[in-house]
């Protein structure tokens, strides 16, 4: 069946149902290869898809236009989940020419070694396809230093790359062909931002004020993962908010333990936390996908990171939750660390530095208690915890 966006222009991609892990991230919902067919007197393929999809693309391509006749080939992102597929497409399609930012070209040959008739475009480089004109925008780091995104004036379709993208496989290729959002579509919306787009929170800010200075108009977003928006204002405002690092009066309560003492004070400090009137969250390192636990991050105010002390170090899942946090460089949060240990005690001092490290806003020097704590400490713990609820997550 074909999709068609508007009169001419076409979703010819792949829907991975199966895939768990994406590069680490945890896509319970699998996920979507976007790539579009524009039809014109140039007939042009806007990305493709990862390399094992290729057939399929190709089988939805052949709907519309033999893929021989394709003149050109759009690529907005070097990333081999929409070039995977580009070698063999070049050698099935022998395109005139190959679009792409001027780093998309070096990053291009350093990924396939290839020189194909590539052609470098710049920020408001035009090109005609013969009725319809496309206009690019680099978005450099946005989130790779080649992206860039791709507008179709005449019908203000924004074709964004991986930006307002979202980790879901669906029979829907719409967002308003039903009239909600499907099931869980806005969770992984929000996943997809944390995981991939929250380091680049800046740059998200200044990009969406450019457009609305540019009186930049869009019809559609089309990006290349998840769903068509036809109805764009909920994806630009939710982007908006992001970016500008918004938090909810709500705590996280993350920990890892190994004989349950740190657990102990995890559960005393979930209890303080809603006592203060905040919405609190548990999540056990080992229970829950560090992919996830970031997506709460987003908009948490306040981060309680719990480790046992583990030969003269905190425990390893908590290092390695740590080390994905500080790259996604978290904004507008409280912090502290906590944890039980049984006599030198490292752990705490270490995640208090890592959070500080993160620029996040050290709230007290850390709680800890040694071995089991006793009810006193848990009474202290759950204290604590209604404290900074009501310091710093103020509704
Ligand atoms: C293999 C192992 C290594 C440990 N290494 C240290 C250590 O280097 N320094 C320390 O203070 N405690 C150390 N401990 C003690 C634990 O931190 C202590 O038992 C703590 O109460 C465990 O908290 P949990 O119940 O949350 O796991 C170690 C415990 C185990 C099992
Ligand atoms: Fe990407
Ligand atoms: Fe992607």
């Amino acid at each position: 069946m074909k999709v068609e966006l508007v009169p001419g222009v076409f979703w010819v991609g792949a829907i991975d149902w199966n895939i768990r892990d994406f590069h680490g991230y945890l896509t319970e919902a699998g996920s979507t290869y976007n790539a579009y067919l524009i039809v014109d007197d140039k007939i042009t393929l806007i990305d493709t898809v990862k390399k094992e999809f290729v057939p399929e693309m190709m089988a939805r391509i052949q709907e519309i236009a033999a893929p021989e006749d394709i003149n050109y080939i759009v690529s907005n992102h070097v990333e081999m989940d929409h070039s995977g597929g580009l070698a063999e497409t070049v050698h099935r399609v022998k395109p005139e020419k190959i679009f792409c930012s001027p780093r998309g070209r070096a990053d291009l040959l350093r990924h396939f070694k290839e020189t194909w008739p590539f052609e470098e475009v710049k920020t408001g480089s035009e090109l005609s396809l013969g009725r319809r004109n496309l206009t690019f925008l680099e978005t450099p780091m946005l989130h790779w230093p080649d992206s860039m995104m791709t507008y179709l004036k005449e019908e203000q379709v924004l074709f964004s790359s991986d930006a307002f993208g979202a980790h879901f496989a669906s029979s829907r290729r719409f967002d308003d062909e039903l009239p909600e959002l499907p099931e869980g579509y806005s969770y992984q919306l929000k996943k997809y931002y944390a995981n991939i787009l929250m380091p680049m929170g800046t740059l998200i800010s200044q990009l969406l004020k450019k457009v609305v200075e540019l009186g930049l108009e869009f019809k559609m977003i089309a990006p290349d993962h998840g769903l068509i928006y036809r109805n764009p204002q909920p994806v630009l405002s939710a982007y908006q908010k992001w970016a500008a690092g918004t938090t909810e009066p709500k705590g996280l309560v993350i920990y890892d333990t190994m004989w349950h003492s740190t657990e102990m004070l995890a559960h005393a400090f979930v209890e303080g936390l809603i006592e203060g009137g905040a919405v609190a969250q548990l999540h056990h390192l080992r229970s829950t996908h560090y992919s996830n636990i970031v997506t709460e991050v987003l908009d948490a105010g306040l981060l309680l990171i719990g480790s046992p002390t583990l030969n003269n170090n905190m425990f390893p899942s908590v290092a390695e939750f740590l080390t994905y946090l500080k790259g996604l460089k978290p904004k507008n949060k409280a912090a502290m660390g906590f944890g039980s240990y049984g006599w030198s005690g490292q752990a705490v001092g270490l995640i208090n530095k890592e959070l500080e490290a993160m620029q996040l806003r050290l709230v007290h020097e850390g709680f800890q208690v040694k071995y089991i704590p006793d009810p006193e400490e848990l009474a202290a713990a759950k204290a604590l915890g209604a404290a900074l609820a009501k310091e710093h997550l103020k509704r």
